[in-house]
């Protein structure tokens, strides 16, 4: 099932997102809307509060970044109560774009490499190490489950120039492609 996904501007994306219970809940059926709401609106990682849900979980499939780089690695799984334990390396840039703010997309510098400990959908916990754009893509997830959003990080003088773009977005004038929760 798509879900409507929320935009800039809605309280959910700016809360802090709390653990779930992985052994008393199962999460497959959210995680499979998860997915398909994510490549309906052709997205490579989706959080729960996008979807409304300020829960520590999120999404992510690196497979349609082949076409424009073909050496990324393909990673697709569920992280439910991540922690990034250590984030090294070079200071990487790359221009990010979010599916909860369309039409924007600015270059942030993030590190390298990360070590993440997860549970996968199955309740399986992991411990593991990821670099490039795989890592990218965990790291801007991970922000929004701490109510933050890859537009935090630019420069003060980039986030007045998006001013009035975030606006229109946080007022409903700026309509993606795909389903929005209908404001009140
Ligand atoms: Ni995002």
């Amino acid at each position: 099932m798509i879900l409507p996904i929320y935009l800039y501007g809605e309280p959910v994306l700016r809360k802090l997102a709390e653990e779930v219970d992985v052994e008393s809940t199962d999460f497959k059926p959210l995680i499979a809307d998860m997915f398909e709401t994510m490549y309906h609106a052709g997205g490579v990682g989706l959080a729960a509060p996008q979807i409304g849900k300020a829960i520590r979980l999120f999404v992510i499939d690196s497979e349609p970044f082949k076409e424009a780089f073909p050496d990324v690695q393909i990673y697709k799984g569920a992280f439910i109560n991540p922690i990034i334990t250590e984030e090294w390396g070079d200071n990487f840039v790359f221009s990010e774009g979010c599916l909860s703010i369309p039409q924007i997309s600015e270059e942030v510098t993030r590190k390298s490499q990360i070590r993440i400990e997860f549970f996968d959908e199955n309740g399986t916990f992991h411990e593991a190490e990821f670099d490039g754009l795989v890592a990218r893509i965990i790291q801007h997830e991970y922000e929004h489950l701490d109510g933050r959003m890859f537009v935090d990080n630019l420069s003060q003088i980039k986030k007045i120039v998006l001013k009035r773009q975030l606006t229109d977005i946080a007022t409903g004038k700026t309509k993606p492609a795909y389903k929005t929760p209908r404001k009140k």
